[in-house]
């Protein structure tokens, strides 16, 4: 039995494409703890912003990741703002955290292109690149300080990637 394996990083970095990927390699089921928490709302996150607010979103966002922390075998991957809160920083240090990062113009082309982005969550780039700058200068240190190993998906596919953390946990064990 192993720690459970979250995947980090900004929206457009890859996180749920590699988890997806990474779940085979490792043998492991793999989740989104977004999709969990909206299926246990019973509202997309966009609903959840709506009728609570950011800080609503971001209690149940805690509780889940409190939840998903004592978790075996597992691949989890987070949403982008999990790293905000010390709490699920502690929680996520429980296990193997994987930081997916990538140029703040690789990720907004990504978002523009995911369509499930609109649907779905809060728009966090109607400022384009320039607020996912802000953004990330104040989740980078964040990010950083979370992560026990580092991906670059702007030069590896998340195919590649997955290869990547596969052999990663494997050179730890
Ligand atoms: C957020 C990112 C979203 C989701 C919520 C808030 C953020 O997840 O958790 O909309 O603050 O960066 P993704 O990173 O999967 O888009």
């Amino acid at each position: 039995m192993s720690r459970p394996v979250f995947l980090i990083g900004y929206r457009g970095a890859g996180k749920t494409e590699v988890a997806r990927q990474l779940g085979p390699l490792l043998g492991w089921p793999w989740l989104d703890a977004d999709t969990l928490l909206e299926e246990r709302a019973g509202r997309t996150i966009r609903q959840i912003f709506a009728d609570e607010g950011e800080p609503g979103f971001r209690a149940k966002e805690a509780a889940i990741i409190q939840e998903l922390s004592l978790l075996q075998d597992h691949i989890i991957a987070t949403g982008g703002g999990v790293i905000l809160r010390a709490d699920n920083r502690a929680a996520l240090k429980r296990g193997a955290v994987v930081w997916l990062h990538a140029p703040s113009e690789t990720l907004w082309q990504r978002m523009q292109a995911d369509a499930m982005t609109a649907e779905r969550r809060p728009n966090l780039a109607q400022g384009g690149i320039a607020e996912i700058e802000a953004m990330l200068r104040v989740r980078l240190p964040l990010y950083q300080e979370c992560q026990d190993f580092a991906v670059d998906t702007s030069v590896l596919a998340p195919g590649q990637a997955a290869t990547t953390i596969a052999e990663w946990l494997q050179r730890r064990d």
